[in-house]
């Protein structure tokens, strides 16, 4: 039994959605979009967003609210017998890697956002956003220590607990980030030729559909809710035992998808009015951006305030990420988590030096053909996430005893028991089969 617990709802689904909305969302999505087929890939995604990851997100719910344990021990409460906590494990190690490469983009956010108030990032000296970028990544003391800097951020909230650190800094930062959002759209729509952007986003093209547009939409949908590392099981352990567990999921998938649609009409647009192209891939936000807000009138503050919404996107999902890693070893200890959590940050750091080396020192050093950052980001995305997703439903679907899972899912609820039936088919099968097709058709290619 935990003692903490969430303050209030909306607390929960704001730290929930905090997760679930980070680079993933803001930063992945709109340029996979943009080279999967625009709107089509972006209505697929948001489908199976709401079909099969609010399923996944549910069964994470109901198995973290009724156990009220977190990764390891929510496992073996279920079935004491044999390995299953091997699941939370998995779990615990994916978050571990996936924190370490993830806190060195914080890193470049937060470098790009301290350098904003200087003006030389949106207007560089020699004019060339992308030579900058490459010049910033490659320096390992500045972007070293911005990435010391991000975990640093990230343990101080984390460390003040559940309801102290977590959901107070989640209160603050989801709504800013809505605002951000809701003014740098409003500016992005209102430029002259930013239908031209609002088009590329959101119209079909169906040429560039394949069976490959259905992968990448379901393997973003689980990311994008942060799926498959008991996270979810986690951050629902701390939640009161009346809340409605549907209506929280709805909740935070609807904050998702709304955040994803600011995300892709705030940047498009502006990429198109300003005559540049969306096609810079990942780096999208550090040369593309940058190089749209010099043209515009107050570009240096609007530049500012966007790296400050990455900012908090990248820390709440930060934050979940220590935190299923922090819960299995404070449970019971509370006094302990100022340790742990310190500790634990410290050694994500460690373990994302190489990652960020990556992009100078090492960036001739290879795995299997890729850099140690895109291996670990490989190793994660494509094998460590699908797998504790497969292996989420299975349990839940397979070890839970339905009359449980049941009451858990509905208490409080204005659901019925056909909606726990469709849930329990869409966990048993719709869930585990998608996830397998998704990965065995990754691991082929
Ligand atoms: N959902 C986060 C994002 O979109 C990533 C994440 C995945 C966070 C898994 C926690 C667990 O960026």
């Amino acid at each position: 039994m935990q003692k903490e617990n969430w303050g209030t709802r909306l607390g929960f689904i704001l730290a929930a959605a905090g997760s679930a909305i980070g680079l993933g969302t803001v930063w992945r999505l709109p340029y996979v979009a943009g080279e999967q087929g625009g709107g089509l890939f972006f209505f697929i995604f948001i489908a199976l967003l709401l079909t099969v990851g609010t399923s996944l997100l549910l069964a994470e719910f109901v198995l973290g609210r009724s156990t009220k344990e977190g990764a390891i021990e929510a496992y073996r409460k279920v079935a004491p017998k044999g390995q299953w906590h091997w699941i939370g494990i998995i779990g615990m190690i994916a978050a571990f890697l996936l924190l370490s490469f993830y806190s060195v983009v914080g890193g470049w956010i937060t470098t790009y956002f301290v350098r904003s108030f200087t003006g030389n990032v949106t207007n560089p000296p020699d004019g060339d956003h992308g030579a900058l970028f490459e010049s910033i990544t490659a320096n390992p003391w500045e972007v070293g220590l911005a990435h010391l800097a991000f975990m640093i951020m990230t343990i101080l909230v984390v460390q003040m607990g559940i309801k102290k650190g977590i959901e107070k800094a989640s209160l603050y930062m989801m709504p800013a980030l809505f605002i951000i959002f809701l003014i740098l759209m409003i500016r992005s729509l209102t430029l002259d030729g930013a239908w031209e952007g609002v088009v590329y986003f959101l119209q079909p093209d169906f040429s560039a559909v394949s069976s490959e547009t259905f992968l990448f939409a379901l393997g973003q949908a689980f990311f994008s809710l942060s799926l498959g590392v008991s996270v979810m099981v986690t951050y629902s352990s701390y939640l009161d035992s009346k809340a409605s567990l549907p209506g929280s999921a709805w909740s935070v998938v609807l904050l998702s998808v709304l955040i994803a649609f600011m995300a892709g009409l705030a940047i498009f647009p502006a990429i198109y009015a300003f005559g540049l192209q969306p096609d810079e891939g990942p780096s999208l936000i550090f040369v593309v951006i940058p190089a749209v807000f010099q043209q515009l009138a107050f570009g240096e503050a609007f530049f500012m305030i966007f790296m400050l919404l990455m900012l908090f996107a990248t820390l709440t999902s930060a934050f979940s990420l220590i935190e299923i890693i922090v819960t299995p070893f404070v449970r019971g200890k509370e006094h302990l988590r100022k340790r742990v959590t310190w500790a634990v940050g410290l050694l994500i750091f460690a373990m994302g030096i190489p990652s960020n080396l990556s992009f100078g020192l090492l960036a001739d050093f290879h795995i299997f053909g890729l850099t140690f950052f895109d291996a670990v980001d490989f190793l994660v995305s494509n094998i460590l996430l699908p797998l504790g997703a497969l292996l989420i439903s299975l349990f839940v679907a397979y070890k839970m005893k339905p009359s449980i899972m049941q009451e858990e899912l509905l208490r409080g609820s204005r659901f019925g028991k056909g909606f726990y039936f469709i849930w329990l088919i869409m966990i048993r099968v719709v869930v585990p089969l998608s996830i397998i097709v998704v990965f065995v058709s990754q691991l082929i290619q």
